[in-house]
Parts: structure tokens; sequence; C-alpha cells
């Protein structure tokens, strides 16, 4: 089989150096990559080391090679152009059609999926100039990924910040996986998503929880899936270790009533909502705004618990906008679609992802095998595979039931 063909488009800013190391990933995972620079990204990274690692000759114009006509064939024969980084320039010459280096030639004759991850300062980003391009480039159906939010060149902070890339690689595997099926890249563009994930825990004293073994890597995977279709995704983690996927607005959290309070207010305006967080369904009774300390002449007293909120349940009875779906999950180790379906009516949500749990199965794994019920009698199942599969059908049956 042929190599998946991409064009990785530089473009000059500082962050340049860190797409070193994603074409590394790239082409250490098998695929043929061009590198395409500008030539203001030759200032940070020079032409010898873009070729070096790529395999490849690099021109940054059109003026080489002309035999060859590069300025069409390498944008017509890729199946992706990734520009990383993506300056506040280059995007609105994307946006306006310029066409006056190799890659502005080359994001014109494009006709596979195009990502853009932008870097620049927080400022720039903001601009209205900078984000009406951005607009326009995802109205074409180009996937521009949100910058992270983080330490910039200088010793500010703020939104603007290149992705990491070892998460925009996982962005781009995704998108040429959809493409390598034939199907629509951006098929989730427009749609707002809210995802929790992780666990969360309750504390006792100032150093002690009740907490669970969730790893977040499923709603991880939920959110990498679905900004690599196109939506605006938020992100509610609960006590995850995992790297931010890139394009997402990431909110971290610790305890029932902050992950309630976040979605809460995340759900207002999104089309779908999936919990995929355990959610600590008792907290202590007490906190203990001091250290617990053991008494010697004492035997343990048994912890008093109370009730947390359902979210899943309250958020499926209010609808904070009206019309949206609802997914929960639901981790069961016996009689598992009984209970699933007993579990879905109780809780009153659309769809329930339904996985079966024991000493090995999937907390903390990287693949995992579920069924999704759905509220109209619908029952999909998954087959044991990545937790990326997973989150791509539950995506596909959220799309059909959205209006
Ligand atoms: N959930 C929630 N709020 C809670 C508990 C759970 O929103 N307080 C959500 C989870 O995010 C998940 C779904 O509900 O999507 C299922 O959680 P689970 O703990 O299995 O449900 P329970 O009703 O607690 O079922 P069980 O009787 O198995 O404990």
């Amino acid at each position: 089989m042929d190599k998946p063909k991409v064009v990785l488009g530089v473009s000059g800013g500082i962050a340049a150096y860190k797409a070193c190391e994603l074409l590394r990933r790239l082409t250490e995972s098998g695929h043929e990559v061009r590198v395409v620079p500008t030539e203001a990204a030759l200032h940070f990274v020079g032409a010898a080391t873009w070729s070096a690692l790529s395999g490849n000759p690099v021109s940054t114009e059109v003026w080489e090679d002309v035999h060859e006509v590069p300025h069409v064939r390498l944008g017509q024969r890729a199946d992706l152009v990734v520009v990383a980084p993506a300056t506040t320039d280059l995007l609105a010459k994307a946006a306006h059609g310029l066409a006056d280096d190799l890659l502005t030639n080359t994001l014109l004759t494009a006709r596979c999926p195009v990502v853009f991850a932008p870097a620049m300062h927080t400022e720039m980003w903001e601009h209205p100039a900078t984000q009406e391009n951005v607009a326009t480039l995802r109205r074409r159906g180009a996937l521009v990924i949100e910058p992270s939010v983080g330490r910039l060149t200088g010793a500010d902070t703020g939104k603007g910040r290149f992705p990491d890339p070892d998460e925009i690689f996982a962005y781009c595997r995704q998108v040429l996986a959809r493409g390598a099926r034939g199907e629509k890249a951006a098929d989730l563009a427009g749609r707002r998503l809210v995802i929790s994930a992780g666990g969360t825990r309750e504390p006792l004293d100032p150093v002690r929880f009740l907490g669970n073994r969730s790893s977040g890597k499923q709603g991880y995977a939920l959110a990498r899936t679905a900004a690599a279709r196109g939506a605006e995704v938020t992100l509610i983690a609960a006590n995850t270790t995992l790297p931010s996927p890139a394009g997402v607005d990431l909110v971290s959290v610790g305890t029932t009533a902050e992950l309630r309070a976040a979605v809460l207010r995340a759900a207002e305006d999104a089309d779908a909502v999936v919990m995929a967080a355990a959610v600590a369904d008792f907290r202590p009774a007490q906190y203990a705004t001091g250290k617990i300390k053991k008494k010697e002449d004492q035997e343990p007293q048994p912890l008093a618990l109370v009730r947390n909120p359902d979210i899943l349940a309250e958020i499926s009875a209010t609808r904070p906008r009206p019309g949206q779906l609802i997914v929960g999950f639901a981790a069961e180790t016996d009689e598992v679609l009984a209970h699933g379906r007993d579990k879905l009516r109780r809780k009153g949500c659309d769809l329930l992802v339904v996985n079966e749990v024991g000493e090995t199965k999937t907390f903390g794994a990287e693949e995992s095998e579920a069924v999704v019920l759905g509220a109209d009698g619908s029952e999909t199942p998954v087959p044991y595979g990545p937790k990326e599969t997973l989150a791509d059908t539950v995506w596909d049956l959220v799309l059909a039931r959205l209006p």
C-alpha cells in the first residue's frame, strides 16, 4: 500500500521548532511527508533540517523544479495538508486565496482535508481580523485547531500557544483515518459538544479523598475525535494526567460539585453533552479542615457519607438547551444489557454506552468494547478495539439524532 502523503506547511513563527517533532512523528509512523516552509519559517528552522527529517527536497517558492509543476502537484497528490504553526499572516493569506509562494499555492490546489494549527500571541489570535479569517476557513471546511492556553514566547501567558506536537499528530491521524473511510472530515463542524472525563474525588481532609480508577482515556478519545471532525469541544476533566487534546477547550475540576457546575455552565449552549466521567455517587458527610489523626486508644470510626447529585439525570431532565442530546456511560459487571436498559430509563438520557468492567477490563486500558443503547430502542454493538473507534461510533449516533 502507498504511504499516506502529507504536506507539512510551516509558516514563520517560533513554534516552527516544535513542528520538527510533529514531522518526526509523521515520518516514523509511515507517512510520506513533504515539508513546505514559507520564506519566513526558514529564519527559525533551516531547510537542511526539514530536508533531513523528511528525507525529501524542500523549497519555499514555485520557481524551483518548475518542470515538475510543484505548485499544483503537491496539493493535488496530498492526502492531508497540515500547516503547523500557522501564523496570523498565513491564515489571512489562506482565507483570501493569495498565492505568492509554494505553500499558499499548495493550499489552493489541495482537495484533501486541510488542518491549520495556529500559534501566535493572544492579541493577534483574538483580533477580529484573525477571527474572521479563521471563521472563513472553517466555513470552507478547513480544520482550524484552537490554540492552547499557556506560556507564550516571552514571559506572558494566554491563548495562542502551539498545541502539543503529539496531540497535533493524533489529530492528523484521526483526520487521515476518516478521509480514508471516504467520509467528510468535518461532519461535526458548527456543533458545540461538551464531554466530561476522568473521575471525581471527594476530599475527607486536606490530604485524603474518596476517588475511583477512571483514567479519562475514553473521554479524551471522545474529545479528540470530535475536534478532528470539526466540532467545538469543551472537555471537563476530573483529575486526569493525560496531555490536553489539540483543539479542545479544557476545564479542570476536582469534586462532583465542581464537575456539576462546569457541566451545567457549558451545557447551556451545547448541541450534545456526553457524561463519560466516573462520578462519585457519595461524598463524606463531613470535611475535616485539618488532617484527621489516628488515635492510639480508639478503633477507626465508620465513615458517614451523603449522596451526590446525579448530573446525568439532572441534565437529561432539564435539557439546558432545548433539543440537545444527552449521552451517558455505564460500567457494569454482570447482566450488562439488562442493567444498561434499566439505567437508560432511570437516567432519562438519549444514548447510554454500556461497558462491561472487571479486574482487567476497561479501566485504564487503551481498548474497550461496548454496546450503545438508544432511548429509541436501538442497540449498536462496538467490537473490541481502540477507544477512538467507540468514540467515532458515539458521534455517528449523536449526529444522526441531532436536528
Ligand atoms: N453520573 C452522574 N452523576 C452521578 C453519578 C453518575 O452524572 N452522581 C453519570 C456518569 O457520568 C455516567 C452515568 O451517570 O454517565 C452512569 O453512572 P453510574 O455510576 O454507573 O450510575 P449509577 O446510577 O450510580 O448506577 P449504579 O447503580 O451502577 O451505581
